[in-house]
């Protein structure tokens, strides 16, 4: 028998063929070249000045509002161990990111879990926790092409959280690594501009979903005195970030390479999207899933009592793997799966899809005697 290609639509990360390999090493090149001292320093714990610089520009907030971190995920921990301790009522989304259940569980935060609905978090279900009692410390939202769900909080949904925010005094933590990759369809404002001066959001984003996630370059906007707290920890963790990785991207930014490495990354990335859809479509219609309008990942529900773990072995067999939908939650998600289509081409994506498609045939065959 021929040997089968493995096909993995489990990884949210871009394949190599979609990174500017090529200008990543000029603008390395071109950033050695002109600051090699400050490169090469282990500068403070804030990120490299023109990093910090060319943030401050984008988002329109002072420099003192900004850490950039090694990955958006260390600002996500230094951001966890500041504000939520044992028993802290932490909101999510459900389902959620599985490294941000992990982070929470680790420090004693106690999840209230909000359906995630196709037009984001039930803001609804969290309004009425809020009015049984629950008072949490902080909420953490996914708002763009969500991981792992592929959707967008709408307009109205982000003014009313804000809302919620400031009248039960808990902060909002828009995590927002997606924010670049839209296909089509409004790009709706970030709660952090919503917010104004209120300083009710600490936002993240990261550059590995535009540029690479090797780069290892992610970062926090938030009120001041928050960052200088943050700033402090950071320094008593690791002294500096990777100065080196943030003034490549420095670079990168200021040169306008970003702008084609984004273009670049959407292109590729709508027509894995149009393919993943396609091909649940022709493959697999008990697939219900909301066509993400953005980002990495399309979230499948199968009917009810099918079994995903189960699903997930015979598609491992075939060569072809995913994630099964309880990783992203507290409860459930037994015969939901997360596709990543980022790193897989077209044709490969419908392959992968046509053998899971017969794994889920296979789960449903009668036995045999
Ligand atoms: C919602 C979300 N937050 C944070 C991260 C971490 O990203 P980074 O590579 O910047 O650490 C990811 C990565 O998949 C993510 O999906």
């Amino acid at each position: 028998m021929a040997e089968l290609t493995n096909i993995s639509l489990s990884r949210g990360a871009p394949s190599l063929d979609i990174i500017a390999v090529d200008e990543l090493a000029a603008a390395a090149q071109r950033a050695l070249e002109r600051d090699p001292g400050g490169m090469l320093a282990y500068g403070t714990s804030a990120g490299y000045p023109r990093l910090l610089e060319w943030l401050s520009n984008k988002h329109g907030v002072a420099p003192e509002q900004l850490l950039a971190t090694n990955g958006s995920m260390q600002a996500d921990a230094f951001l966890f161990q500041e504000l939520v301790g044992p028993g802290d009522v932490v909101v999510v989304e459900a389902p959620t990111y599985d490294r941000t259940l992990l982070s929470l569980t680790k420090l004693g935060a106690e999840i209230l879990a909000i359906p995630l609905e196709a037009d984001g978090i039930d803001v609804g279900a969290l309004e009425a926790a809020l009015e049984e009692g629950a008072r949490p410390k902080l909420a953490h939202i996914i708002p763009n092409f969500q991981n792992p769900a592929g959707c967008t909080l709408s307009l109205e949904k982000r003014e009313k959280l804000l809302g919620l925010a400031r009248a039960y005094g808990f902060t909002l933590f828009e995590d927002d690594p997606y924010v670049e990759l839209r296909f089509e369809g409004q790009q709706h404002p970030r709660m952090l501009e919503l917010d104004g001066d209120a300083g009710s959001v600490v936002y993240a984003s990261s550059f590995s979903k535009t540029v690479a996630p090797g780069i290892r370059v992610g970062y926090l906007v938030g009120p001041t005195d928050l960052i200088a707290s943050l700033r402090k920890r950071a320094t008593e963790t690791y002294i500096s970030p990777n100065m080196v990785a943030q003034a490549i991207v420095a670079e990168f930014c200021d040169s306008g390479a970003v702008d084609r490495s984004v273009a670049t990354v959407k292109e590729a990335l709508r027509e894995r999207r149009d393919a993943t859809c396609g091909a649940l479509d022709r493959h697999l219609p008990d697939a219900r899933y909301v066509t993400p309008e953005g980002g990495y990942f399309l979230w499948v529900d199968l009917p009810e009592g099918t079994d995903v773990a189960a699903l997930a072995a015979g598609a491992a067999e075939r060569g072809v793997v995913f994630e099964k939908g309880t990783g992203f939650m507290i409860e459930g998600g037994e015969s939901s799966l997360r596709l990543a289509y980022s790193a897989v081409p077209p044709d490969q994506i419908e392959e992968g899809v046509a053998r899971i498609a017969e794994a889920y045939r296979e789960l449903h065959a009668p036995a045999r005697a």
